[in-house]
């Protein structure tokens, strides 16, 4: 039987963090056996938002791929590849563009909430209206069936099934299919001061987080408010550390609600005993992520190969795309 077929991104606008790995990448690793996977490093979209200041962007970009591959993300498994290599996108987003009513791009509830949201970039331009159009565009380039997302981009989703059902019903034939989005219940964990894990917030461990540095950041991590002394209950169920001990540490999670309920352990110690747990779950991913740092050439060779392997999938589809529109 033939696998069905993934197809993800990630915006590179800044370094992967601890909330990244558990909530998608460690979700990716799983699906490569199962599935015929392609992800992706979205530059365009990272663009779209970042475009006054771009100083980053390349740097941010290859240390992500590093970052995947020392999760286990597996070029031998996986084409791995950089979306602004692979020129197609931009001919399908075009295409999309024809064929894609402003009236659906304007009620995009994603699009809403960021001209509210983000103050400090100008968002109100042609090209990021077009952001789900982009998105649309990646993923029905592949032809992908089913498309490893958070809840966030449930709305994008719903936008690329409608380019393609009016692709499809436009040219009269069956081309794209309609990806479902595939939402896992993996665990969400909270930036270090009880908001949501985001660089912007600074409130994120890093994957290439030093360990003196993850010590430092757990101490400051918000806990328990009630708990002011030593000697007060602690109520575990609203405490954030306790939510790492959840993730990172199951099986001491029960010991330690017990223990912060009868107060007999303290936040700084148990605190203490989180950065070491977070410091060992690290170390393997952070050891193989300084032998790909020793080697970049072979960085770039596995991306160019991705990119190869993804161009002929894509530049397939694109001759399709183009004959239907009678374009040369
Ligand atoms: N918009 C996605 C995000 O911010 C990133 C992305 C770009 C993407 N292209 C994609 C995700 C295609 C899935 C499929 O997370
Ligand atoms: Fe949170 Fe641990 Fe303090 Fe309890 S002891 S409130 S779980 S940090």
């Amino acid at each position: 039987m033939t696998k069905k077929r993934i197809l993800s991104g990630m915006r590179p606008t800044g370094p992967l963090h601890i909330g990244h790995l558990v909530g998608a990448l460690d979700n990716w690793v799983k699906l490569q056996d199962e599935y015929e996977c392609f992800f992706m490093v979205a530059d365009w979209h990272a663009a779209m938002s970042e475009y006054a200041s771009p100083a980053d962007l390349k740097e941010n970009l290859i240390n992500n791929v590093i970052d995947w591959l020392a999760c286990g993300i597996s070029p031998r498994k996986t084409t791995v590849f950089i979306q602004s290599h692979v020129k197609e996108h931009l001919e399908l987003y075009m295409v999309f563009s024809l064929i894609t009513p402003l009236g659906w791009l304007e009620r995009c509830p994603t699009y809403k909430e960021q001209l509210r949201e983000v103050t400090n970039r100008d968002l109100s331009t042609y090209g990021f209206l077009g952001y789900p159009v982009l998105q649309a565009a990646d993923i029905l380039l592949y032809k992908a069936e089913v498309v490893p997302v958070g809840e966030d981009q449930l709305p994008h989703l719903e936008l690329t099934r409608e380019i393609s059902r009016r692709f499809n019903s436009l040219y009269k034939k069956d081309i794209f299919p309609k990806p479902e989005a595939l939402l896992t219940k993996a665990p969400r964990i909270l930036g270090l001061d009880g908001r949501k894990m985001s660089k912007s917030y600074n409130n994120f461990i890093s994957i290439c987080e030093e360990p003196k540095n993850i010590r430092l950041k757990v101490q400051s991590m918000f806990t328990d408010p009630s708990r002011i002394k030593f000697s007060d209950p602690g109520h575990p169920q609203t405490c954030n550390v306790h939510s790492y001990y959840a993730v990172f540490a199951p099986e001491r999670e029960k010991e330690i609600s017990g223990l912060c309920r009868q107060s007999k352990i303290g936040c700084t110690d148990c605190k203490k005993e989180l950065a070491e747990i977070l410091i060992k779950f690290l170390e393997p991913i952070q050891k193989k992520r300084n032998e790909l740092l020793r080697n970049k050439k072979q960085i770039f060779s596995i991306l160019e190969q991705g990119s190869k392997r993804a161009s002929a999938v894509a530049s397939k589809t694109i001759t399709e795309v183009k004959g239907l529109l009678n374009l040369a």
